[in-house]
């Protein structure tokens, strides 16, 4: 069936809807790779398993991840009239008793996480129901009373697999009114009002370059989506694919519609395979629902979308060298100007989005830029999502209005050092970031505030270091990291990083000098100033920023003879 009409959208949701409240208990199991990687699939299998042999009525569904992955794998229970509960540390022992409890119209109460009367998908609310008083409502949970979900509105609750479930919540209506009853510029414009910054990490406004792209010269053009993601301890993007992929690809048809464009790439990493299967599968429903491919929505608008794989090459992800991967060249930096707007993807001018950029796109069409941009700080709409990892208590996926304090995300939500250890530092931006002391956790998390200590938003891992951590080597890990991933076309980057490295392997083994120290400094700042892209630009501020903040243990390395 292709939809045409707005009567054709609505009856798919009506049986979206019937999907997610079936009128009998269904059940759903948390597979994104989080889920997966403690046993998911094979809870899954067991649950299907009992339900086929013994032929309940029950519906069993995979879903994303609500984000709490410290408690993975979670599983919701629906009800019928009753709140869906969360269930957490679901193994394959416990489908039994799962199951048999969902028939009587109960749960286990030994793995009661919280319960969902109603939720706000924002493109459509859902109520489910009451009952189950004894359990705690989702937000007097501390993990999720402090966030803010926009972005991971769906993830954890509808089938990722299933278009039918996205449209059922209001998917795909946000598209539908923009081709059907939008300018191209009164979308970008939008855009542009909503304050959208790019979530890829240099924070650019996205509306201005889909008008830069728009204006650009030819008829010939691409958009494409960054989902390299290569930073170590991020996966927000990986997540954002797995749990909800329509999302990302209604956010290209808006963009693609709005700047004219009629071909879309996902640039991803091949490391990512359960995304990549969780979009072919996404691509493929749209193409048969004609919301991609010609003349969508009855429109005359063509527009489709391909995937390319990357090879888990950290310097892919920059702009002008994942292009050039694209094209089947080796993947390495060139210099700018050409932007990617004038010259992009076969020469041709290209907008090069993040995935969580697209991804902000169907709600800000549909609720509009005055709600958008009342979220989050002035110069710094909307949210952001975060992957809280390392030595914190509460792993997960985190999403908050910007300029959330780093505070409030590690010890409300975090609930602070794992295993009761002190936390000391938080890196933030990955290998391009920096790492942020405790007496500097009142700084808000926004793209400026986070420039003035020294890092950068990146694109969005958390990375939480506690008392046994020492700074110095965690300096190290990053250098190492990312001489490895230099791509070794200038100079500066290429040497210099080796240089930093052979040093502070030095200053680890004990055998370093405070003229190492020094020399550290310099090279830093010359690597800085001088490397070809953002990748050199960028690397030394693990180092900088660990001696801003932490000399005395560079110091305490340094033996007194030294
Ligand atoms: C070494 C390096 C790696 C990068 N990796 C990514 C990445 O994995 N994902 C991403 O969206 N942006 C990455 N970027 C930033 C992109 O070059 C680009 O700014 C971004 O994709 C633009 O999208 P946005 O405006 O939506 O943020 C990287 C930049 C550099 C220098
Ligand atoms: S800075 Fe590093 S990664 Fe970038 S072009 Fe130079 S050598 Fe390559």
């Amino acid at each position: 069936m292709r939809i045409q009409t707005p009567e054709d959208l609505d009856s798919v949701r009506k049986n979206g809807l019937k999907k997610i409240q079936p009128g009998r208990p269904r059940i759903g199991i948390g597979t994104s790779s989080c889920g997966i990687a403690v046993g998911g699939i094979a809870l899954y299998d067991r649950i299907n398993e009992i339900v086929q042999n013994e032929n309940h009525d029950i519906s069993l569904v995979k879903t994303g991840c609500i984000g709490f992955c410290k408690e993975e794998p979670i599983v919701s229970v629906s009800i019928p009239g009753k709140a869906l509960v969360l269930l957490r540390k679901v193994h394959q022992e416990d489908a039994e008793k799962v199951i048999s409890l969902a028939l009587q119209g109960d749960v286990p109460s030994d793995r009661v996480l919280c319960k969902i009367s109603d939720w706000d998908h924002i493109t459509g609310n859902l109520v489910y129901g009451n009952g189950f008083d004894s359990i705690p409502e989702y937000e007097e949970i501390p993990f999720f009373a402090h966030q803010k979900k926009v972005i991971l509105r769906d993830s954890g609750l509808i089938n990722p697999e299933d278009i039918d479930e996205y449209i059922g919540i209001g998917g795909y209506f946000a598209s539908f009114k923009a081709l059907t009853s939008m300018e191209p510029d009164a979308i970008i414009d939008e855009v542009k009002r909503s304050g959208l910054r790019g979530r890829g990490g240099a924070g650019f406004p996205a509306g201005l370059k889909w008008e830069i792209t728009k204006k650009a010269p030819g008829e010939e053009k691409y958009i494409v989506c960054n989902a390299d993601e290569g930073d170590p301890g991020a996966y927000m993007n990986r997540n954002e694919m797995e749990s909800d992929p329509h999302m990302l690809l209604e956010g290209m048809l808006i963009g693609a519609f709005a700047m004219g464009v009629h071909e879309g790439l996902i640039y991803i990493r091949a490391e990512y395979p359960l995304a990549i299967e969780r979009l072919m599968l996404a691509l493929e429903q749209a193409r048969l629902y004609g919301l991609l491919g010609k003349n969508i929505f009855n429109t005359g608008f063509d527009f489709d979308i391909r995937i390319a794989t990357g090879a888990g090459a950290f310097v892919c992800g920059e702009s002008t060298a994942l292009a050039a991967s694209i094209e089947g060249k080796t993947g390495r930096p060139r210099l700018r100007p050409p932007r990617l707007t004038e010259k992009g993807v076969f020469g041709k001018p290209t907008d090069l989005n993040n995935v969580e950029t697209w991804c902000n796109v169907p709600v800000i069409i549909a609720k509009g830029a005055s709600w958008y941009s009342s979220i989050g700080a002035k110069g710094n709409t909307g949210t952001k999502v975060f992957s809280l990892v390392g030595k914190v208590d509460n792993v997960g996926m985190v999403e908050v209005p910007l300029g959330t304090s780093l505070h409030s995300i590690i010890y409300d939500i975090g609930n602070g050092g794992a295993l009761g250890r002190e936390v000391k530092a938080v890196q933030t931006g990955g290998p391009s970031g920096g790492c942020i002391p405790v007496r500097l956790f009142d700084t808000p998390v926004d793209f400026e505030n986070l420039n003035k200590v020294g890092t950068m938003m990146g694109s969005g891992g958390l990375v939480v270091m506690d008392e046994d951590t020492n700074m110095v080597d965690i300096a190290r890990y990053f250098i190492n990291f990312a001489s490895g991933e230099s791509c070794g076309k200038c100079v500066p980057c290429r040497e210099g990083l080796k240089h930093m490295l052979l040093i502070l392997n030095r200053i680890v083994a004990g055998k370093g000098t405070h003229e190492d120290i020094n020399l550290l400094k310099e090279l830093s700042e010359t690597v800085q100033k001088t490397s070809l892209c953002g990748l050199g630009q960028t690397a030394p501020n693990p180092v900088l920023t660990t001696m801003q903040y932490f000399l005395e243990e560079y110091d305490d390395l340094i033996s007194p003879e030294a």
